[in-house]
């Protein structure tokens, strides 16, 4: 997907305190990122995300999974809402629930999740804890693609943060979060200036097929 002349339409979907979008939203604000913030939905109608689309004026929606018989009637209720605001990028920031292989299918090329480690490591949940317990010396944040594969879509960017001696799964994870706020809105740049697209199961830079990720350094 090329898009370079026309301002990218993007939906947002979170779960919980909705700091990533904030980033997005931030930069945005300062015209760093040319897109469009079409809708927040949230599957939690307590999520702060909500209140944080509200404040910057983006619509928001919340759609409750105990309003549906099952994954497939929730994800396509989901599916239902976007489709009004016909998003070009749909972000998933702190989304907490698994979607549905026909949802992925419908926006395969156009769906990207952050996830907090630096994958393939820690897939899945409690992450921060997992790198602790294993003595990882570094640790962070991917956004990619998403796909079937549970956190194992084309990776666009990492950041990296050092496991310090000291740290608890909360001074990291603080620290993993400051750096997921620098490379989502950075991921969502390289792919609104036309840089970075899907394509063949893979990410591409500036036509070359990524087979590792762009690193993030801080201060860069
Ligand atoms: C982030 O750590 C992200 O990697 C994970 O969920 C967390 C969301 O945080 N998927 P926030 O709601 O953006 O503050």
């Amino acid at each position: 997907m090329k898009q370079v002349d026309s301002t990218l339409r993007a939906a947002v979907l979170v779960s919980g305190g909705g700091t990533n979008l904030q980033a997005i939203i931030d930069s945005q604000k300062r015209g760093d990122l040319k897109i469009q913030l079409a809708v927040v939905l949230s599957d939690k109608p307590q999520a702060y995300g909500l209140v944080r689309a509200q404040q910057a004026g983006i619509d928001s929606v919340c759609v409750l999974p105990a309003d549906h018989a099952d994954r497939d009637a929730y994800d396509g209720a989901v599916l239902r809402h976007l489709d009004r605001y016909r998003p070009d990028l749909v972000l998933l920031a702190g989304f907490m629930r698994i979607l549905t292989p026909s949802f992925v299918t419908r926006y395969l090329g156009r769906l990207l999740n952050i996830h907090p480690s630096l994958l393939p490591k820690y897939a899945g949940l409690h992450t921060h804890r997992r790198a602790l317990e294993a003595g990882e010396r570094w640790h962070g944040s991917t956004v990619h693609y998403v796909t079937e594969v549970l956190d194992g879509g084309p990776r666009i960017i990492q950041g990296r943060v050092p496991v310090l001696p000291d740290d608890d799964v909360d001074r990291l994870a603080r620290r993993v979060l400051a750096v997921e706020h620098r490379i989502y809105p950075e991921a969502i740049r390289l792919i609104s200036e036309g840089r970075v697209h899907y394509a063949d199961a893979a990410a591409w830079l500036d036509g070359s097929r990524l087979d590792e990720p762009l690193q993030f350094e801080s201060g860069s």
